[in-house]
């Protein structure tokens, strides 16, 4: 009896020093398993006088009961601890809002790109491209730009080497497709231009689209026609147009398309600078000495072209008045299109 007194002390010892689940199992194979002190102790029985057999036998198996018990609860306690931890470290708080799926689009000034190539388009207009870095030749002197003019200045060219430009504008592909087709013609070139300026109305990169059309009868009034149809498409119908006398080396006579001011009606405000008018594209007939550059007749054809900045119009038609704003890649403003 002093030995099961004894086991049971052993046991209530070891308890108090079980520090986690691993502890316990060991605990409870050292005691309760099949070749636990329990066993050890039952198998004694068989030695035992007669007469000691009950006592012992009950009292052992008290002490079996309770062992079991025991490692019962401590085991709930103890599972009962590591999900307490794992709720604690695994917090989740379901109560908040999900994560947002952000969704791209187009940048504006793709929008308007679009939006100008889609109405050319629907009246027959070929879409064509050219490259940026240019040569001299198909930048300038095709296009009848004299060395002395002041877009080749330094200041507004990038010179890539002496012979070699970034192009700073769209009207050298013109020359490119005049080369390799014959009239009629009907084409526009949308496309990155590059000058060395920086202002809250320019950036060293911009967009352009270039139109030409040839054929043997075209008429500076087949050129009113088309920009006052692209312009009434792209600003409403109701918008006036006016073509104002200009000069570019390459077209003879020259224009320049102004709208009736978007801001004030044609009163006079700010953006206008109070003429009522807004300036949106050069345009005019096609100068026989550029025909003559690339092996066009120039008593047989005739044409018109025309050039426009997409920045100035995305400006226009979303009232944005800093230029940079398209660049800048900041989503708060490229959201909102
Ligand atoms: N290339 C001119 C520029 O960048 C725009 C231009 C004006 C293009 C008249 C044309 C045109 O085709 O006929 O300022």
């Amino acid at each position: 009896m002093d030995e099961l007194h004894e086991l049971k002390k052993a046991f209530q010892e070891e308890l108090g020093t079980v520090a986690g689940l691993e502890d316990l199992q060991k605990l409870k194979a050292k005691f309760s398993g099949r070749k636990g002190k329990v066993s050890a102790h039952l198998k004694k029985i068989s030695a035992l006088p007669p007469e000691k057999r009950s006592q012992f036998g009950s009292t052992l198996n008290e002490i079996k009961k309770f062992i079991e018990k025991e490692v019962i609860q401590l085991e709930a306690s103890l599972k009962a601890e590591v999900q307490q931890k794992r709720l604690q470290t695994e917090f989740l708080d379901i109560s908040l809002p999900g994560r947002r799926q952000l969704f791209g689009r187009e940048h504006p000034i793709n929008q308007v790109l679009t939006e100008a190539k889609d109405i050319f388009i629907s009246m027959g207009f070929d879409v064509e491209d050219g490259p940026e870095v240019e040569t001299d030749y198909y930048n300038f002197e095709a296009l009848n730009i004299p060395k002395d003019h002041p877009a080749r200045d330094m200041q507004d060219t990038f010179y890539v080497s002496e012979d070699i430009v970034l192009r700073t504008h769209t009207s050298p592909v013109q020359i490119r497709v005049m080369e390799k087709r014959t009239p009629p013609l009907r084409i526009i070139a949308p496309g990155k231009v590059y000058r060395c300026d920086a202002d809250i109305s320019h950036t060293a990169m911009f967009h352009q689209i270039e139109g030409l059309m040839v054929d043997t009868a075209i008429a500076f009034s087949d050129l009113k026609g088309v920009l006052e149809l692209f312009i009434h498409r792209l600003f409403g119908k109701d918008t006036p147009v006016r073509f104002r006398p200009s000069y570019f080396p390459f077209t003879e006579p020259s224009a320049e398309v102004d709208i009736g001011c978007i801001f004030c009606g044609g009163s006079g405000c700010r953006v206008c600078k109070t003429t009522g008018w807004l300036e949106i594209l050069g345009a005019g007939m096609v100068n026989p000495k550029v025909f003559e550059m690339v092996g066009y007749k120039i008593d047989q054809y005739t044409g018109f072209a025309f050039g426009l900045g997409i920045e100035r119009i995305a400006m226009l038609k979303y009232s944005i008045d800093d230029i940079r704003l398209f660049y800048e890649n900041d989503c708060r403003f490229l959201s909102q299109f």
